[in-house]
C-alpha cells in the first residue's frame, strides 16, 4: 500500500473537505470598551483600529460588527469616576450597565451581551480587588464582584465574565445571581488567566494599570501548565458554564489541555498584546495582516478552543464568510 499524504492536498476541493478544524462566526466574541457620556468614538492609541464608545455610539459599533457576522460582544467599562473601593463597578448607571441597556433596547434578541466582572477598571489603585494593608483581600473582593455581576444582569447582560482571579468567585457570583432571580444568567470564567505582559495595551485602553506592584499574587505564573487544569476544574465545580484560557497564542498547550479535561465549552481570549503585535508588524510591512489573522485564529481553534474572543472578530468572520478559513 502506497502512503501518499499529498493526495489530500491536490486541489482546493479536497483540501476543503479534508480540513480538520472548522470555524464558524457563531463562535466569535468581539470585545468593546464603553465610556460614560455620549457621542464618544475615541481611538485607542495602543490598539490601532479599536475605539472607546459611549452607550449610544456602542450601538453603531455593534451594528457594524453584526453586518460582518459577529453578534456576541464582551463589554469592558472605562469609567470617569474611580475610588478605592471600585464602587463604579456596580453603579446602576455605570458605563457598562448603560451600554448593555442600549444594546438590548436596540437589538433585543439578535445580540448576545457578555460583561466583564472585575474591579481594576473601577479602583483608583488599578488592582482587581479591594486592598487591605496594601494587598488584595480575596473575600472582601467577592462581595463587590457579586454586586457588579448582579447589577449587570439587572441591566440585561446574558452572561457575566469574572476576570479577576479571586478564589471562589464563580461559586460566590453564581449564588448571588441565583438569589437575585438571575438563575439563567451564565458565567464565563477566566479560569486560566496568566500574569501576562500581553495585557499591556488593554491596560492603557481601560486605564486599569496597577498604580503599584503587579498582578502576580492573583494571576497565574506562566511557568505553570498543570495549575491551569486545577483552576479550570475548580471553576467548573463552582458552576462555570464556560471556562477560558487567556492569553491565547502563547498558551496553545494550555488550551489543548483545557479541551481534554473540560466538560463545558472552552473559550480562548486573544488579548490586546496579540492584536497590537500583529498591527505593529503589519504597519511596518513585515507581515501580511490578513493572513496572520487567519493563521492565528485557526491555530487557536486547532488547539481545542470552541470559542474565540478577539479584537479581530469582524475580520475573522469575513475570512470565514469568504471560505478562506473554516
Ligand atoms: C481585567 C482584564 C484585563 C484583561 C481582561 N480583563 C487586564 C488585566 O488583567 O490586567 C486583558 C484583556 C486584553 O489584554 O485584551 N482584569
Amino acid at each position: 500500500m502506497t502512503q501518499r499524504p499529498r493526495r489530500l492536498r491536490s486541489n482546493a476541493h479536497i483540501r476543503a473537505l479534508a480540513r480538520q478544524t472548522r470555524l464558524s462566526a457563531s463562535a466569535l466574541v468581539y470585545p468593546l470598551f464603553v465610556r460614560d457620556g455620549g457621542g464618544v468614538r475615541e481611538p485607542i492609541p495602543s490598539m490601532e483600529g479599536q475605539r472607546r464608545y459611549s452607550a449610544d455610539t456602542l450601538c453603531e459599533a455593534a451594528e457594524r460588527a453584526m453586518e460582518r457576522g459577529v453578534n456576541k460582544f464582551l463589554l469592558f467599562g472605562v469609567p470617569d469616576y474611580k475610588d478605592e473601593a471600585g464602587s463604579g463597578a456596580y453603579a446602576k448607571d455605570g458605563a457598562v450597565q448603560r451600554g448593555v441597556r442600549a444594546l438590548k433596547a436596540r437589538f433585543g434578541g439578535d445580540i448576545y451581551v457578555i460583561t466583564d466582572v472585575c474591579m481594576c477598571e473601577y479602583t483608583s489603585h488599578g488592582h482587581c480587588g479591594i486592598l487591605r494593608a496594601g494587598a488584595v483581600d480575596n473575600d472582601a473582593t467577592l462581595e463587590c464582584l457579586a454586586r457588579a455581576a448582579v447589577s449587570q444582569a439587572e441591566a440585561g447582560a446574558d452572561m457575566v465574565a469574572p476576570s479577576d482571579m479571586m478564589d471562589g468567585r464563580v461559586g460566590f457570583i453564581r449564588r448571588a445571581l441565583d438569589s437575585a432571580g438571575f438563575a439563567d444568567t451564565l458565567i464565563m470564567a477566566y479560569s486560566a488567566k496568566y500574569a501576562s505582559a500581553f495585557y499591556g495595551p488593554f491596560r492603557e485602553a481601560a486605564g486599569s494599570a496597577p498604580a503599584f506592584g503587579d498582578r502576580k499574587s492573583y494571576q497565574m505564573d506562566w511557568h505553570n501548565r498543570k495549575e491551569a487544569a486545577k483552576e479550570i476544574l475548580l471553576d467548573i465545580a463552582e458552576g462555570a458554564d464556560i471556562v477560558m484560557v487567556k492569553p491565547a497564542i502563547s498558551y496553545l498547550d494550555v488550551i489543548s489541555d483545557a479541551a481534554r479535561i473540560s466538560n463545558v465549552p472552552v473559550a480562548a481570549y486573544s488579548v490586546s498584546g496579540e492584536y497590537a503585535m500583529i498591527k505593529a508588524a503589519a504597519g511596518q510591512g513585515l507581515i501580511d495582516e490578513h493572513k496572520i489573522i487567519c493563521e492565528t485564529a485557526v491555530s487557536i481553534f486547532r488547539a481545542g478552543a470552541e470559542i474565540l474572543i478577539s479584537y479581530y472578530a469582524p475580520e475573522i468572520a469575513g475570512a470565514i464568510a469568504s471560505g478562506e478559513i473554516g
